[in-house]
This record gives structure tokens, C-alpha cells and sequence, in this order.
């Protein structure tokens, strides 16, 4: 049984996300989606909310779970038996970081491979801190984000303005 990590701080998940784990629970059999609890960067959703979104959008996909972790993703994915990481490249300025974590979790778990998706081009521009700076302005979200969290992701901010917001993420 192939098992494949797909890790992130998913603050919040887009439609980008959900195209790669589309991508993904159709090549491995199973997929867990992992959310970084995170503490360092301050998100603006709580894991339980980001890790709540996610739920809500991968509904209707059976092999799909949705766990948090905190520490290393070497550790987590060796904890849970994935021979994979899944992480999606949007374009070459996700390439440095990307290869420098890929090449950074194998020495720190050999057995577990990086495999880089591509994301549809629709997406290649998308990233939740663009997504956080729409809401925050009252914009909308509908092409970014999937329905089922438009609600809850347009209040967080309804009730934040005037409040500084996350600008990375
Ligand atoms: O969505 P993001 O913020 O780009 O996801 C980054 C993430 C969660 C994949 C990355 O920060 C991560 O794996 N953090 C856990 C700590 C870790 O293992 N760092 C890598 C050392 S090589």
C-alpha cells in the first residue's frame, strides 16, 4: 500500500491545495493530509480550523484523512509509514525551498521520497496569504477558495478588520 504525506500549514487550504490532493489520492492509496500546528508563524486559523476546512473539502474523497503534526515531517511521515511527501510546485520560485526540504528530509528520513505535483495552471498564481489579503478587503474569494469554507473564512475577517493580517503563508 502506497501511503503518501501531503503537509502544509494549509492557513487557509485554496483551490490549489485541493487540485494537488486531487492529483495525489488518485496515485497513492492513501493520503494524509498534514497540517503544521505551526507555532512559530502565528496562522491565522487554529489547526482545528484549518485541519475542519480541509475535512469539509475532501468529503467525498475515501482515501483522503486529514492529521495534524508538529515537529519534523521526517519523524511524522516515519510515524505514520508513508513512503512519500507530496508538495506542490506552482513555478520555478517554489523550486530553491522546495528542493532544499526535499533534500533536507531525506537525510533525515531516508526511506521517504519527495514527490513534486504540479498544480493546474489556473492555480500557479494562488497562495492563502493572497487569499487572507482578498478577505480582508471584502473581495471575493469564490475563485480561490472551495465553498464549503467561504463562509467561515469571510467572517474571520469580517471580524478582524482593523486588525493586522498575516501577509506570508
Ligand atoms: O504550507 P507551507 O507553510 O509551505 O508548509 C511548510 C511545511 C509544513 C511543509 C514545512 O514547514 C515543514 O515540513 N515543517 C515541519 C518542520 C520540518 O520538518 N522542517 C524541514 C526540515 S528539512
Amino acid at each position: 500500500m502506497r501511503v503518501a504525506i501531503y503537509p502544509g500549514s494549509f492557513d487557509p487550504a485554496t483551490l490549489g491545495h485541493m487540485d494537488v490532493i486531487e492529483r495525489a489520492c488518485q496515485v497513492f492509496d492513501r493520503l494524509i493530509v498534514a497540517v503544521l500546528v505551526n507555532r512559530a508563524k502565528k496562522p491565522t486559523f487554529t489547526t482545528r480550523e484549518r485541519m475542519d476546512f480541509l475535512r469539509r473539502m475532501v468529503r467525498d474523497l475515501p482515501n483522503v484523512e486529514v492529521t495534524s503534526f508538529d515537529g519534523l515531517l521526517a519523524d511524522y511521515a516515519r510515524q505514520q509509514g508513508a513512503q512519500v511527501i507530496v508538495k506542490g510546485l506552482r513555478g520555478v520560485s517554489d523550486f530553491e525551498y522546495e528542493l532544499q526540504m526535499a533534500l533536507g528530509n531525506r537525510i533525515l528520513n531516508p526511506s521517504v521520497e519527495t514527490v513534486f505535483l504540479m498544480s493546474s495552471d489556473k492555480y500557479i498564481c494562488l497562495s492563502s496569504s493572497m487569499v487572507k489579503e482578498i478577505a480582508y478587503h471584502g473581495g471575493d474569494i469564490s475563485g480561490f477558495v472551495s465553498p464549503q469554507i467561504i463562509p467561515d473564512v469571510m467572517a474571520r475577517f469580517a471580524q478582524n478588520a482593523g486588525k493586522n493580517v498575516k501577509q506570508r503563508g
